[in-house]
């Protein structure tokens, strides 16, 4: 595979993952998952993981697979380009997957001392590839195979961090987010 192709397959495969922390930030607010806890002095998780968001989140990412995965064929023969198809295992476990990374990071943070916002560089950019990836060769073991190969991986783990800074300063400067990470 040319290495633009597999750019474009390593991002349209990745954008039921990607998407699902920006529709929390647009969808975030209301009760906190953990419900106002804290463990050993500090929040469990923090007011910035709620339910709302997170299931805005997951819907998200569902429905993006959904749309992807109807108009897979034509962008095939539009641009010769490989892009999947995604099975409904595929998409929830991508979307899912990224929404369980950014709250088991937030669980991280808490226990490392650090507030609601404060930036944990390398984590904040790979929290969600590091759970959506091996959730999605876990539940949906064939596509994954057929996807995710060792280069669309390495371009994921490559280009994944270069989105997650610009879409957040994105969305720092047009005001929908307090930090720019
Ligand atoms: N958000 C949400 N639910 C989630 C993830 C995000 O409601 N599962 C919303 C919250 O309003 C949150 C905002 O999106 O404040 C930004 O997300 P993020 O940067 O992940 O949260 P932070 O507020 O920075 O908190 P943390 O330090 O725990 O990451
Ligand atoms: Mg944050």
């Amino acid at each position: 595979m040319a290495v633009i192709e597999t750019i474009v397959v390593a991002f349209w495969a990745m954008l039921p993952a990607y998407v699902p922390n920006n529709a929390a930030v647009l969808a975030g607010g209301g009760r906190p998952i953990d419900g106002g806890r804290s463990w050993g002095g500090r929040r469990l998780l923090g007011d910035g993981k709620t339910w709302r968001g997170t299931a805005a989140g997951i819907l998200a990412g569902v429905a993006l697979a959904a749309v992807l995965t109807l108009f897979a064929a034509d962008a095939r023969a539009a641009t010769g380009i490989a892009v999947p198809a995604f099975t409904p295992a595929a998409a929830l476990s991508l979307a899912a997957g990224a929404m369980l990374g950014d709250v088991l990071a937030s669980f991280l943070k808490r226990r490392t001392g650090r507030e609601r916002g404060a930036m944990f560089p390398g984590l904040d950019q790979l929290d969600f590839v590091v759970v959506s990836l091996p959730l999605t060769a876990l539940v949906a073991t064939d596509w994954f195979r057929t996807v995710f190969t060792l280069e669309v991986i390495l371009v994921v783990v490559v280009l994944t961090p270069v989105l997650h800074v610009a879409t957040n300063v994105l969305a720092f400067k047009l005001g929908l987010k307090n930090e720019p990470w």
